[in-house]
Order: C-alpha cells, then sequence, then structure tokens
C-alpha cells in the first residue's frame, strides 16, 4: 500500500481508492505531488510537480535557480518566510527571536497498523492488516528540531489520516506557535467549500460556498469544538451531489479550538490547513520533550456526498468508537429532563420510570439537579453528592429500585464545571480557570474548574468513581453548558500561559480515559448543551453525543442531516420529547416525532403519565418497532435522499450491507394545498432486480399495513408511491394531513 522511489525520494500511499503522492524537494523540504482517486503507480510522478517560470518579483531560495520557489511549489508541511507567503503549517519562534524553519528530510519508517497518539484521542485498528503508517522524519539542523509526519492509509477504505509530532532534540527551548495536524496544496480551487454551521439548539446545519482567492476558515476559539463551527470540511467538485462527483472531507479528532482553513492563492492553489487554532497557542517546547497534535481524518469519494459520509460513518463505527457499546444495540432511553427539570423527589422519579418501563423503555436516565442543593441552575456544580431533600433514600437505593423494575439506571454529570454558590468553590476556590486580578465571565451562572490541573481531575474522577461504584451506574451523560472565557492556568509558568486551551482538553480526555478505562461498561454520552461539543475526539470515548437540545422533530431534520455527512447514526442521541415542543413551541404529531428520532439512538424526553391512553399505544408501537429495528439502523449505510435545507421535502434511508433490508424517512414540512397527484419518493442503494416487500409503518395500530411488492429498480427510477395526502376534498381516503407529515417505510428483499 505504501510504495517509495528511494531514487527520486517519492512516496505514494494507494489501496485501489485513493492516492496520496508526495517527494523530496531540491532544497530537502517536502512537496505535495497528488491527492485523489487511486492512480497505478509508476516510478516517478514527480512531474506532477508544477514547474514554474519566475515573474519579476518570484523570491526563490536558490541564487542560481530563479525557477524553484516555495511560493510556487505545492508543498507538504509549509513553513513561512523563506519564499512561501501564504499560511503555513508550521511556524516556530527560536531563542533569538527568528521564525524561520527549515526542516529537511532525513529518513522514513512503514510498518504494519497504526499507533495510538500519546494523550489524545485517534482511530484505532485491532488488527496490523488494517492499515499501514509511514512516518517520514525531518529535521532543522540550527534549532535541533525532528519534525515527524505521520500518514496511516486504510486498509480497503478511502481514507487516509494524518498528525505530526515535534521533537526538541536541542539545549534551547523553541516556542511552537503553531503545528497544524494537516496542510495540503491541490493544484486547483474549483471547488464548493462545504461546513457544518449552526448556534446552541440548531447545531451543524450545512453551508456552501465557491472558493475564492483568498482565506475562507471555520474555527472556534471557545475552548470547545462549539455549536457554532464543527471541525470539518469537504471540498466538492461544484457539480457534485449527494450520490456523484468528487469529495474530499477533512475532521479533526480534537474537541477545542480548532482552525480548518483553505487559503486560495493567485495561482488558484488551494491550501488546506486544519489544527489546533494558532490564535493565543503557544507552547514552549522544552529540550528533550515532544509535542503530539491530534490526528485529521481525510476522506476521498467519487459518490458525492453520501460517499463521503459512508466512509466516515464505517470508519468511526469499526476504528473510532471503541469499547464494550461500540458494536452494541444502545438501549432506548427515557431520560427525565424536559419531564421534571429540576422539580422532582424519588416517588415522582419511580413513577416516571415505571410508567416507562411498562411501554418498553430499557434505562432510565436522571438528569441534572440529584446533587448539592440544586434547584435551578445557580448552584451547586461541583458537589457531587446526592441532595437529601429530593432523594432521601439516596442514589443507590433509587438506582436499585430502577433497576428491579428491570431498567437499567443512568446518571447526568457536568464534571469540568463549578457554580459559585457550591460547597466545593468554598473548598477550592482556587481550581477555577480565572486570569488573576480580573473577574471571571460567567455561563448559565457557572465557573469552569481548571482540568489543567492534575488534583482537579483526580477530585472529579474520585467523586464520579464512587457514584458509579455506589449505584452500579450504566450509563453517563457528561454535560457542558458554557465555554471558557479568562484563559488561564495559576499552576502554568507566565510563559506557558498560551498552553492553556491544549493543557484543559488534554485534562478531559485523562478524566474520559481514566473512567472508561476504569468502567468499560458504562455507557458515556457527550453533550455540551446539546451538540456544543459533537466531534470525533468526543466520539472516541463516548460513543453517542446529545445531538442538539432541540427536540423538535422539525428543526432536528436539519441537524440530524447535516450531522450525518460526518458522523454515524448510531451515535446522534436522539429523543421524542412533548408538543408543543419546548425549544420551538412546534406541535408535530407523536408519530413524526417518532419517525424523526428511530434515526438516531432512539429515547424519550417526555414525562409518559402525561401521555393519554391513545398516545401510550403509539409509543409502544414505536418502541416495539425500533427495537425490531435497531440493528439496521445501527449498522446499515445511511444515504441521504432529499435535503431540508433545499425544499419542503426530507428524506433519507438506511441499508443494510446486502442491500436486503432498509428504512426509510420521509418527511413533508408544509402541508401544500391541493398538492400534486403522484407522489413518490425514489429511493437508492437498492438491487435493481430484486423484488422488495415494502411496509409502511403504522404506529397507531398494533399491525403494520399492509405490504407491496416492488422491484429495486421501480422503486429507484420511479421511486415508491407516498400516502394520499389531503387535497381539500379527498376526506374519505386521505392518509396524509397537515403540516408536519412523514412516513417510515421497511422495505424487505423476497425470495421471488
Ligand atoms: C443541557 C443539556 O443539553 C440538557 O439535555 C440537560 O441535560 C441540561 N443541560 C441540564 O442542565
Amino acid at each position: 500500500m505504501i510504495q517509495v522511489n528511494n531514487d527520486s525520494k517519492e512516496f505514494h500511499l494507494s489501496n485501489g481508492h485513493v492516492s496520496y503522492i508526495f517527494h523530496v524537494m531540491k532544497n530537502g523540504q517536502l512537496g505535495h505531488l497528488y491527492y485523489g482517486k487511486a492512480l497505478t503507480h509508476k516510478k516517478s510522478f514527480s512531474h506532477m510537480q508544477p514547474y514554474h517560470v519566475p515573474t519579476p518579483n518570484t523570491a526563490h531560495p536558490f541564487a542560481d535557480d530563479p525557477a524553484f520557489s516555495l511560493e510556487t511549489s505545492n508543498q507538504e508541511y509549509p513553513s513561512f518566510g523563506t519564499t512561501d507567503f501564504r499560511e503555513p503549517a508550521i511556524s516556530l519562534e527560536n531563542r533569538d527571536g527568528s521564525t524561520i524553519s527549515d526542516f529537511n528530510y532525513q529518513s522514513y519508517e512503514i510498518y504494519s497498523g497504526k499507533k495510538p497518539l500519546q494523550g489524545l484521542p485517534s482511530t484505532y485498528v485491532t488488527k496490523e492488516e488494517e492499515a499501514q503508517t509511514l512516518v517520514v522524519t525531518l529535521w532543522d539542523e540550527k534549532i535541533q528540531t525532528e519534525l515527524r509526519l505521520s500518514y496511516t492509509i486504510f486498509t480497503g477504505k478511502p481514507v487516509i489520516t494524518r498528525s505530526t509530532e515535534l521533537e526538541n532534540k536541542g539545549k534551547e527551548k523553541v516556542d511552537v506557535k503553531r503545528l497544524m495536524s494537516l496542510s495540503l496544496d491541490l493544484p486547483e480551487s474549483n471547488y464548493e467549500m462545504v461546513q457544518l454551521s449552526g448556534a446552541w439548539s440548531r447545531e451543524r446545519h450545512v453551508k456552501k460556498r465557491k472558493l475564492e482567492s483568498g482565506i475562507q476558515a471555520v474555527s472556534s476559539l471557545r475552548g470547545a469544538s462549539s455549536h457554532a463551527q464543527n471541525p470539518f470540511l469537504a471540498l466538492t467538485d461544484p457539480s457534485a451531489t449527494e450520490v456523484s462527483g468528487e469529495v474530499m472531507g477533512f475532521n479533526l479528532v480534537y474537541s477545542s479550538n480548532f482552525l480548518a482553513q483553505v487559503e486560495v492563492d493567485h495561482y488558484d492553489v488551494a491550501r488546506v490547513t486544519m489544527g489546533i487554532h494558532p490564535f493565543n497557542f503557544k507552547w514552549e517546547l522544552k529540550p528533550k520533550s515532544v509535542f503530539q497534535t491530534p490526528e485529521v481524518v481525510m476522506v476521498y469519494s467519487d459518490r458525492g456526498l453520501n460517499g463521503m459520509s459512508a466512509a466516515f460513518h464505517d470508519l468511526y463505527r469499526k476504528h473510532l468508537i471503541k469499547g464494550y457499546w461500540q458494536d452494541r444495540d444502545r438501549p432506548v432511553m427515557l431520560n427525565n429532563w424536559e419531564a421534571t427539570y429540576f422539580d422532582f423527589n424519588e416517588t415522582k422519579l419511580l413513577d416516571i420510570a415505571q410508567e416507562g418501563q411498562t411501554l418498553g423503555i430499557e434505562l432510565f436516565v436522571l438528569d441534572d439537579g440529584w446533587f448539592g442543593r440544586r434547584d435551578d441552575d445557580t448552584s451547586s456544580l461541583g458537589d457531587w453528592f446526592v441532595d437529601k431533600r429530593k432523594l432521601p433514600n439516596g442514589l443507590h437505593s433509587l438506582a436499585q429500585k430502577i433497576r428491579e423494575m428491570g431498567l437499567e439506571f443512568g446518571l447526568w454529570f457536568e464534571p469540568e464545571m463549578v457554580s459559585k454558590e457550591s460547597e466545593l468553590m468554598k473548598t477550592h476556590p482556587d481550581w477555577i480557570i480565572q486570569t488573576p486580578e480580573r473577574v471571571p465571565s460567567y455561563g448559565r451562572n457557572q465557573l469552569i474548574l481548571d482540568f489543567s490541573r492534575e488534583e482537579v481531575v483526580d477530585y472529579i474522577f474520585e467523586r464520579m468513581a464512587s457514584i458509579i461504584e455506589d449505584t452500579k451506574l450504566t450509563y453517563i451523560k457528561w454535560d457542558m453548558n458554557r465555554n471558557i472565557t479568562e484563559a488561564y492556568s495559576s499552576s502554568l509558568a507566565i510563559s506557558q500561559q498560551g498552553e492553556f486551551y491544549h493543557r484543559y482538553i488534554l485534562g478531559v480526555y485523562k478524566l474520559y480515559d481514566r473512567l472508561t478505562s476504569a468502567y468499560p461498561h458504562v455507557l458515556f454520552e457527550s453533550c455540551a448543551g446539546g451538540g456544543g461539543r459533537f466531534d470525533p475526539g468526543m466520539l472516541y470515548y463516548a460513543p453517542q453525543a446529545w445531538t442538539s437540545d432541540d427536540t423538535d422533530a422539525v428543526e432536528r431534520l436539519k441537524i440530524q442531516y447535516g450531522t450525518s455527512l460526518v458522523y454515524p447514526i448510531n451515535s446522534m442521541g436522539s429523543h421524542v420529547s412533548a408538543a408543543p415542543n419546548h425549544q420551538t413551541s412546534r406541535s408535530a404529531s407523536l408519530t413524526t416525532r417518532g419517525n424523526v428520532a428511530y434515526f438516531g439512538t432512539f429515547g424519550y424526553e417526555l414525562d409518559p403519565l402525561q401521555l393519554s391512553e391513545e398516545e401510550k399505544k403509539i409509543v409502544k408501537n414505536q418502541i416495539r418497532f425500533f427495537k425490531e429495528y435497531r440493528q439496521l439502523i445501527r449498522k446499515g449505510e445511511f444515504i441521504r435522499i432529499k435535503s431540508p435545507f433545499e425544499g419542503n421535502e426530507t428524506a433519507w434511508m438506511i441499508v443494510n450491507e446486502d442491500r436486503s433490508e432498509a428504512l426509510v424517512g420521509y418527511y413533508k414540512v408544509l402541508a401544500i394545498p391541493n398538492p400534486p397527484k403522484n407522489q413518490t419518493l425514489r429511493l437508492s442503494h437498492l438491487k435493481e432486480s430484486t423484488s422488495y416487500a415494502v411496509t409502511a409503518l403504522n404506529v397507531t395500530e398494533e399491525k403494520a399495513v399492509a405490504e407491496e411488492s416492488y422491484f429495486g429498480d421501480e422503486l429507484m427510477n420511479r421511486g415508491v408511491p407516498l400516502k394520499t395526502e389531503f387535497n381539500g376534498a379527498n376526506h374519505a381516503f386521505a392518509e396524509r394531513h397537515g403540516d408536519f407529515q412523514s412516513d417510515v417505510f421497511y422495505l424487505k428483499a423476497e425470495n421471488k
């Protein structure tokens, strides 16, 4: 898979799906040659490095060769100021104040498999043959510093991952001001850039723009990957669609400040850069120490955005999400948050859980408010001791009673936070993040613990571990409701304050690592005021994430559609909540709320005691339906069919590996008066000449409605007939009425 030409000093990573080629340039630095669809290997690809006839103002490092300039070379890991004027991958400040570096090729190593990154989450393999890794070592003699670029190519997948290590082998410190995980010079810029942007309660909406000359970027400086931007971007052929055309996706396995940008230069070269955001970042690299960047996952697709998503989903399900829950069905959950908020006692919780159990729920989760004296969001974060006013018999007894009902028990924590009104704040006022002689800002009335300090992580680990053991928890929702301000750690030297954000997230990863190692059976769901930290870094530890605080089915179409560009369906926390919805005041039918929530982990976020008998019957049927098809939902390939960002309808489907089963979700947001007569939905990824029995889900009845049979080619070319829509006159037989309509179809190949 990795071929090296020692004469021309070229490296070619290829696996039949994708090729990645680079070489050593005449100045000893690395030049980039090609990234894209797999190429047949040949002796040399060096002709791909553009030869540039210099213009009068081209700067060049060799006096006798004005045609060689870094400005006009496609590079692999560029630095600034030695004839390249674009934003670099690396920027170091040396002891004399200079910022020039010159990393020259030294050697390479190739090994089977993939090694974990020190202290950071990353994709992994379980067998050596699943990947091959190339590590190229470069050296800057003046500052005695070694740069190691790692490339892993996964067997049989259009996936390459990259990361960078910098080791100071000299006697003086080096200040690292910028060390990106990825830099990629693409020879042209005729692409559209796709990004996932949003806000609290409307995360990861799909946005597209045409690349233009100059810099276009998405980033976060919030100490979390954020609701606003996701550490992802894709470049697509302008004519690419969901099913066709070239797409390159880039995703950073990191949960803190990031930068993902594309700089289009004056020769239409597009430089993609991704990594830790350099703003306010400075790492003091002491002699003999190493800095490891996070990893970037690069996916290539020639089957449009769906092809890219399929590769991300497959990789993340098998090589990122890990441990006990990696390949297991997740329990159908009932979370009490929107049912009670802070207002509960043991009886109320047990009644809710009991009703849930009757309906088919498998896991009961007690959300915020069980600890300290937390009656609202102004107090008690950090005091991880049960509130005996609400739960006089303690958590142990509550958990036991829940388990005796036949349910699993889970709890909410917000480990990184502390309330001003809390015992922890009184005991350890110095543990908060705070800049000396400045007043710390609040977010949701709370302050943040300094997770860059080991003793803070140790203390929270001890508190959580003791509760896990006492209550035999099998699930934890790890929330994080505000972003970092006044970033500073009193435990770090003045010269190291630029390390703060990264050290903070390393502390978060450390706690996750300790908890998941000590309690491998606990299912973690990450959460950050909903989807404010939905990134691959979190997925490595927590196999699912609360996708958004917004549980409104209509808004969820956009959020789940956008999230699915990168993240697998079984990582998306999705619940049915009450109507009117608490975030949008919209009232969608219980059926539609379920029809959206199936395409995720599935659960409920409402008080089942408030449901009518008719609604309880629907909920029972929904849960039974989900349990029956959850393996298909968890393991199948997810395909987006109609985008909520482009019209009134949304559709998606999940197909199993041998295309013998599929589940289709169709949603029409607003009713159209006197609508078109022949309404069908064209499906995808089926076998053309296979006959499928199509069953329209009907949760209001015990039995699903009668099956019809269609061949795959008809379903894909003409479409599955949608139910008859109300047109103002067809009262007698209309099956879809009003706004927020939806249908779920189950397809099963027939042996005919
Ligand atoms: C924000 C979360 O996203 C909600 O689901 C809930 O857990 C609240 N925090 C609790 O404070």
